[in-house]
Parts: C-alpha cells; sequence; structure tokens
C-alpha cells in the first residue's frame, strides 16, 4: 500500500505544542516478516491546559486493542481513522495507556516505518514514520524514553537490536529469543531504530577523552565483514575530531552502524544505532572510488555528529529541520576539510551548490531554508535546507571567527540539552557568545532564492579612490548579512590589499585606493572562497578575470576565476560561433599552470573543464547539444595543443599504489583527467590507454573512470568494456549500481539502453540505490532527458507512475529533475506539462507526488 491519500497542508503559523506527551515508552515488537505485532505501553502526561481528547498518529496499521489504565477500552470511547486514533475523553493528567497493531513488513515498499531489505527487518522513521509502526505522538517536539523488548526466531533474527543499551537477553523459549534495549537519554520517535536478521557484527573500539571504553560495531550482510574498515576509521576519526573541535564527548558505550541495501536516502542518525545506505559505508580499494571513500567519511562524521546537533539538542518542528542538517552539513564540511584539502573540500561544496542548490533555489520548488509550509516533510530534504543551510551557518562561523563559533555551539548544546528547538535558540547562543546581535541574519532563514548581488564600480577623483558598491536586488523586503572577504591586485597580479567585510543590508560600498605607481583600476576578487552563497554581477573584463586565474593567491578563487575565463568564452561563442577559435587566454592559463607546483588533486580539478550542466546552469542557456558541441571543440583543441603535457601527466602518475593516501588519490584523479583529454584528441587514438587502465586496475577510480571515458567518447571498444566490468563485478551489487549509471549519464539516445537495462536481471524497481543508478542518472543527464522530441519525459514519467505505488518518495525525488523543464527550449515545456498532468490523474497518487507535481506544474 502507498501512503494515504489525505493531504494537510501544515503551515508554520499554526504550529502549536503538544496537548498531551509520552515521556516513557515500553515498545514490544513480536517480529514476522509477514505480519509483526507491535504494543506500545505509554505513561501519558497533559501539559497542564485543559484535558482535551488524545490523538495517536497512525497510519496502515491494523487496530488489535487499546486500554487505558490496564481497562479495555470500549470502541465507542475512539475513533479510528487513516490516520490515527483519538481516545475521545482521556480518565485525567495523567494515565497508562497501551495500544496494540500488527504491520506486515515485507509489503512495506515505500521503506518507512518497519520493513524488510534482504533478509533482516529494519526501520527508517525519520520524519514521520513511526506512526506506520505503532499508534503514537508521532512529533519531534514529543520526547520519550524507550524500553525495547524485542522477540523473535533466533534461526531468522540471531541479531535483535534498537538504541541504548542491551539490557536482558533470555534464550531461546518455544523458539523464541527475547531481548531487552534501553535508551537512557529521551528521544523523540524519528530518532528510534529497530533492526534484526542474519548480520555479522564487526567491532572495534574507541577510548574517548575521558578515558572511557567505547564499543563500535558495523553490522553487514554475510560477505561484506572485509568492507568496514574505512568505516571504523572513518568513525574514530570524527569521534576525536569532535573531542578535539568542540570538547563534544560520545554519551554512550555503544556505537553501532547497520549497512542496509534497500534505503531510501544516504544514512540516518537514530541514536546509538545509525542506519546507514550499504554504499556509505562498505568500501575497499577494489569496489570503491575515491569519491566513494570520501563520501563515507563524510557521511560517518555527518550521522555521528547529529548525536550533538539533532539527537541531544533536538527539533521542535519539522519547519526547523535546517537547525539540525544544515548546521551537522557544516560540520562534516569542516571536518573533511581538516582530514583533506580545505581548499580542494571547498571548491567540491561550492560546484555541488552551484550545480544543485542555485538551480532548485531558481525553480518551482525554491524555498526559505525553514519552509512556510509542507505536505509532505519527505519532500523537505533538500539541497536547500541542507547545503544553504550549512552556507548560513559558515556566515555566522564567519562573522564570530571560528573560536567564537565553537564557544557559541557549545553554550548551545548546554543550554538546551534534552529539548526541541528553533532557529532562533540557535542564533541566540551564537549571539551571547558574540556578545551582540548578528544583524539581519535571521532573514536568511525566512527568505527563499539565490541572493544576485550587483557590483558598480566608479572612481573618486578628490581621493583617488576605486569604489565598488555591491547592492542587492534580489529582495530588500528582507535585507540579509554578508559577509564579504575580498582582496584587490594590480595588473601584474601582485595583491594590494585584502579584507573581510560584514555587509548589512542592502548596499554597501567598498573603497580601494589606487597604488600611487600604477595608473590602473585595481582588479577585485569579491566573495573570495564563496564567503556567501550568492552570485555575483559584475563588469569584469576578461583580461581582469585571467589575471585572477592565473595568480589569485586563494585556490578556491582562484579555480572559479578559471571557470568565469571559460564561461565567458562559452557565452561569446554562443553568440557568434566564429569565437569559438579565441581559446587564446583559457589555453594560456593552461599553460602556465603546467608549471605551477600545485598539489595534484588541486590541479586535476583546474584541468577539469566544467561539465555540461555547469555551463548551461551558469549561463542560464539551455540548448544543449550546441553547448556540448562547443565544449566538445574546446576540449579537443586543448587535447591537440598540450598533447605532450598530458601523454607526460599520464605516464608520471600511471604507477599507483591503491592506498587512501592524499597522494595517491591525487594521482590517480590527475592522470584521469589526463587520460580525458588525450581521449579527446581530434587526430590521434588514445583509447588503447584506456582499454589498458581499466584492464590493469588496481583501484576503482582507475576502472570506472576508463570505461566511463569510453563510453562518453562512444569508443567503438566500449561495448566490449561494459561486458568486461560487467564479469568482473557481476556478483557486486555496488558496483552494479556505478556499470548501470555509466551506460546513460552521459551522451545521447540511451531510451533503448534504458528500456535493455531495466530488463536485466540484476535491475530491481525496489531498490533505490537501482532506480537512482538508472532513472535519476539518464534524467541527469540533459541530452537524454531534454531530448528535443520529448521522449525522455515520455520515459521518465512512465517510470515514475510505476514508482507511486511502491515507493512514493523516490517517485517524488525523480519528479524533482521536471524541475528544469519550464526553460527548455521548443516544445519541451509543453511536452513536460503533458507528461506531468497524467501523472497528477494517476488515482491513487501519493500525497508525496502530488505536491512535487502540482508545484512544477503551476511553473509550466
Ligand atoms: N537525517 C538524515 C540525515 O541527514 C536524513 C533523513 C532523510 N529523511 C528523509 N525522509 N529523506 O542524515
Ligand atoms: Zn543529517
Amino acid at each position: 500500500m502507498t501512503s494515504s491519500s489525505v493531504s494537510t497542508v501544515h503551515k508554520i503559523e499554526d504550529y502549536s505544542p503538544c496537548l498531551w506527551f509520552t515521556p516513557k515508552v515500553h515498545l514490544r515488537f513480536d517480529l514476522d516478516p509477514h505480519l509483526t505485532v507491535v504494543r506500545a505501553d505509554y505513561e501519558v502526561k497533559s501539559n497542564g491546559t485543559k484535558i482535551s481528547p488524545l490523538f495517536l498518529n497512525g497510519e496502515n496499521l491494523e487496530f488489535l486493542s487499546l486500554r487505558v489504565n490496564g481497562r479495555v477500552v470500549d470502541p465507542s470511547e475512539y475513533k479510528i481513522t487513516d490516520l490515527g486514533l483519538e481516545l475521545l475523553e482521556p480518565p485525567g493528567e495523567v494515565f497508562q495507556l497501551t495500544v496494540e497493531n500488527r504491520i506486515c513488513p515485507n509489503q512495506n515498499t515505500s521503506l518507512e516505518g518497519l520493513y524488510q531489505s534482504g533478509s533482516m527487518l529494519c526501520t527508517q522513521n525519520e520524519p514521520e514514520g513511526f506512526r506506520k509502526i505503532v499508534y503514537s505522538i508521532d512529533r519531534p517536539d514529543n520526547m520519550m524514553q524507550f524500553t525495547v523488548t524485542i522477540a523473535g526466531d533466533p534461526s531468522y533474527f540471531p541479531v535483535m537490536l534498537s538504541n541504548g543499551n542491551l539490557k536482558e537477553e533470555h534464550p531461546p523459549v518455544n523458539g523464541k529469543r527475547v531481548v531487552v534495549w534501553e535508551d537512557p537519554y529521551p528521544k523523540p520517535t524519528y530518532l528510534f531504530a529497530l533492526v534484526a536478521g542474519e548480520l555479522i557484527e564487526t567491532k572495534d573500539e574507541f577510548v574517548t577523552k575521558s578515558g572511557r571504553i567505547v564499543t563500535l560495531k558495523i553490522f553487514v550482510e554475510k560477505g561484506n565483514e572485509e568492507k568496514v574498515s574505512f568505516a571504523f576509521e572513518s568513525l574514530k576519526q570524527a569521534m576525536k575530531w569532535d573531542e578535539d573541535t568542540f570538547g563534544l564527548e560520545y554519551d554512550l558505550d555503544l556505537f553501532m552502524i547497520v549497512a542496509v541495501e534497500d534505503f531510501n536516502m544516504g544514512a540516518m542518525e537514530n541514536k546509538g544505532l545509525n542506519l546507514f545506505n550499504a554504499k556509505l559505508v562498505l568500501a575497499d580499494k577494489k569496489s570503491a572510488t575515491d569519491e566513494t571513500f570520501e563520501s563515507i567519511m563524510a557521511v560517518i562524521g555527518h550521522e555521528y555528529f547529529h548525536n550533538w546537533t539533532g539527537n541531544r539538542v533536538t527539533l521542535r518542528n519539522w519547519f526547523n529541520l535546517t537547525l539540525k542538517e544544515g548546521l551537522t552539513v557544516f560540520r562534516d564540511q569542516w571536518f573533511t576539510e581538516d582530514m583533506t584539502d580545505p581548499a580542494v573540500k571547498r571548491i567540491k561544496d561550492i560546484l555541488f551548490l552551484k550545480e544543485h542548490q542555485f538551480p532548485e533555489d531558481q525553480g518551482p520548488m525554491a524555498h526559505p531554508i525553514i519552509p512556510k509550509s509542507y505536505t509532505e516533510m519527505n519532500n523537505f530534504y533538500t539541497v536547500t535546507v541542507y547545503e544553504k543551510g550549512a552556507e548560513v551557518i559558515r556566515l555566522v562561523s564567519q562573522i564570530l571567527g571560528r573560536e567564537v563559533f565553537k564557544k557559541g555551539l557549545q553554550d548551545y548544546l548546554t543550554r538546551f540539552d534534552g529539548q526541541g528547538v528553533t532557529f532562533e535558540e540557535f542564533i541566540s547562543s551564537m549571539e551571547r557568545a558574540y556578545g551582540k546581535p548578528i544583524p539581519y541574519i535571521r532573514n536568511w532563514y525566512h527568505r527563499s532564492g539565490t541572493p544576485i548581488l550587483n557590483v558598480k564600480e566608479s572612481f573618486d577623483q578628490k581621493n583617488q579612490e576605486w569604489v565598488y558598491q555591491l547592492k542587492d536586488y534580489t529582495d530588500t523586503n528582507l535585507p540579509l548579512v554578508f559577509v564579504n572577504s575580498y582582496a584587490a591586485f594590480d595588473s601584474n597580479g601582485k595583491l594590494i590589499t585584502e579584507n573581510k567585510r560584514i555587509q548589512e543590508g542592502t548596499l554597501d560600498e567598498i573603497r580601494i585606493k589606487t597604488p600611487k605607481d600604477s595608473e590602473s583600476k585595481p582588479i577585485v576578487s569579491f566573495f573570495r572562497g564563496m564567503s556567501s552563497p550568492v552570485l555575483l554581477k559584475s563588469e569584469m573584463t576578461k583580461e581582469e578575470i585571467r589575471i585572477l586565474a592565473e595568480h589569485e593567491p586563494d585556490g578556491v578563487s582562484r579555480f572559479f576565476s578559471f571557470q568565469n575565463l571559460i564561461f565567458l568564452w562559452m557565452s561569446e561563442s554562443l553568440k557568434d560561433e566564429n569565437k569559438k577559435e579565441n581559446l587564446t587566454e583559457v589555453l594560456e592559463i593552461i599553460q602556465s599552470s603546467f608549471k605551477k607546483d600545485w598539489d595534484k588533486t588541486y590541479f586535476s580539478f583546474y584541468l577539469t573543464f566544467p561539465s555540461l550542466m555547469q555551463f548551461c546552469e551558469n549561463l542560464q542557456f539551455f540548448d544543449y547539444k550546441q553547448v556540448e558541441s562547443l565544449r566538445k571543440f574546446a576540449i579537443q583543441t586543448i587535447s591537440e595543443t598540450f598533447t605532450k603535457e598530458f601523454q607526460f601527466l599520464y605516464e608520471e602518475n600511471r604507477k599507483t599504489i591503491p592506498k587512501q593516501s592524499k597522494d595517491e588519490i591525487g594521482k590517480r584523479r590527475l592522470k584521469n583527467t589526463a587520460l580525458y583529454y588525450l581521449l579527446h584528441h581530434p587526430k590521434k587514438s588514445f583509447e588503447s590507454l584506456a582499454i589498458s587502465q581499466q584492464r590493469d586496475a588496481k583501484h576503482m577510480s582507475e576502472e570506472i573512470f576508463a570505461l566511463r571515458s569510453l563510453i562518453e567518447i562512444g569508443s567503438k571498444e566500449k561495448d566490449q568494456a561494459i561486458s568486461l566490468f560487467y564479469d568482473h563485478w557481476k556478483q557486486d551489487a555496488l558496483v552494479l549500481d556505478v556499470w548501470f549509471a555509466a551506460q546513460v549519464a552521459t551522451g545521447e539516445n540511451h531510451i533503448s539502453d534504458l528500456e535493455r537495462l531495466e530488463k536485466h536481471t540484476k535491475f530491481n524497481l525496489k531498490n533505490p540505490n537501482k532506480v537512482r543508478s538508472l532513472y535519476f542518472s539518464f534524467a541527469r543527464n540533459p541530452l537524454s532527458f531534454h531530448e528535443q522530441e520529448g521522449k525522455g519525459y515520455v520515459v521518465i514519467a512512465e517510470r515514475i507512475k510505476q514508482l507511486n505505488g511502491i515507493n512514493p518518495q523516490i517517485a517524488a525525488g525523480l519528479t524533482k529533475l521536471f524541475s528544469q523543464s519550464s526553460k527548455q527550449i521548443g516544445n519541451l515545456p509543453r511536452i513536460a506539462k503533458r507528461e506531468l498532468e497524467g501523472i497528477q490523474n494517476l488515482p491513487q497518487i501519493s500525497k508525496d507526488l502530488g505536491e512535487v507535481v502540482g508545484k512544477i506544474i503551476k511553473s509550466l
């Protein structure tokens, strides 16, 4: 069954505190994949106002019984609907309520609540999955202390886990074993977890700064026990980092992670029992790329950091999701910066923000990081709430300075420990640490859209100063605060001055003295390292941008200046095809970069030519075919001009050791970048390099890159490469995910590939990783999805309809990829509208899908 068809809009102004709380609960599960019986014993307490009916959320549950203070309640005293159970006249301010119901975990394909994945049963409750397990006050401001009894057949469920500490373990009686878990920390329902199945336990430990030993366990399905060591290392690094950076120590004696095959998202921070999408835990050098390794570190860190920011201090309501997510993303970014290379990490994060968050913020799904309303909360786990939310926290940290920020965070975590709060409590702690108000910071939480700032230059004769006026002309009703780190250079690229300025509100003026000996005006690099998440419109000339691309000492801004130079070339070439030959500046910059002594990973990023999506998003120009042909022209020209250099780079980095060290990661990336250019040589063929790289690969980063490149250039060897890879990896589901993706992620005309691959025995519509690999990859490839006749739209709309009945969250996520349709050329917006209306007319449309489809249709 899919979720219910009742759609209520939840508005932020309608929030009101709980009338009833359940401070203590004892849960009992009698596990069976077909029919699990769940009983909840609640201690119920009123909030002190007059006694009103008690409502318990409950969806897709089979009600069994209700007792109040031990007495069976007569059916006339309660009401049961699709949304829950209402006890009409509660007996007093405090009482005991016992409710029992049944659920079918193996019929639950929505992967929310209690469901089956492989041989295990597991849960996903954030945000509102708990109500699919048992009747409950399922909201984050109702915190309770959980005791959990699990009974199950030990041959199916040798392992049975829940949050906190194992309290009791009983030997099997009548084919059932019983365990009892107890979590000493009160928590909302969304942080509850249960896992049971035939799992292999792997173990490690961590000694906290105060000398306590914490047992660490990772549970995996059989056969994966060799793939956990990197996850353990990352976890210990994260635990240490949170102690060193914020003084935060882990608060239980046991920390568990379970790797789950069928998972709707990345991972989930349930107290003491994190659940992870298997692809973000399991790794070895043969089967995981360097990017995967880094994601594992970041996500393990992220979920671990939630233990304080999210769990100990939690949310009052879902509108404030960014309070835990933006903050925790910021913490995991900072962690990864410290563990790897800060400039490279920042470049990756900015690229991600620009490619995903900026478009979301300018499209039909735009919302403030505190949304004003939602129908289905699952639709709001967005790049805006997460990544833009993290940028706003970064702003705060820059205004305060990182040391004062740490004080503010400590104040926040101490003062509000054990409570559900809003972003206001967070900001107030920060302001206390800062010693004064942070002007306009709150508006960042309520304003949607990417702020666009205009730079106007003028010369002040009298003072011999250049004057720069920065104006936010996007929304002056909600003025913002910006951090503007800037530097000025002379025409030789020599630094004149640098500064960090806080712009309060819509307008700021920056003055820079002209150096006495120089006539020319300074070249200014604003918002270095993206010190505020804004789009900047300036009148810089190509030559000025070129100077920054070469001389900016800040690696991040240097990188983005070079990108801007490339975008400028593209935009000129789009206006006048003859201009495409004029790649001089770009080639000069590349030429000079070969002489620099940069970190290898940084260098490889610098050399990587922007993707088709990056071009189109930056230029807001959506004739993909035209952009792609110019893009390929530039890549070929670069390849032809620097053949020797790329050959040298390739050879120099050819031999690598399959280790996750900074140097080896850099070598692999640089080698791949060189290979990519060589493969695009207009006259010579370097395909044999890619073929042997795939064959001899010691690390997945080498193997998959070779395969992807052969596919992208349409090599005649590509089919053979695809089957070679398959034969090598057909037993490894996670590697097959990348294999599926590689075949549709670049280039045109993939409809028949998609139709062939979805019939493949290893494809499975119920597994989100497979759906993401095939359908999402196809729909993120603009050349196939936004194909002129709209066939890509038809294909994906059909798949969305199928997914609606299986997994509404995944269906809604796939639908969001239509968000850019209104900007497309020709008939595409019209076709998108037709297809989305077809989805909207589904008789059983889920509220997830209904909300998304409705918003996108309005934009068409
Ligand atoms: N809290 C989890 C995390 O950020 C993600 C949960 C996503 N939930 C969802 N329904 N999409 O780490
Ligand atoms: Zn999170």
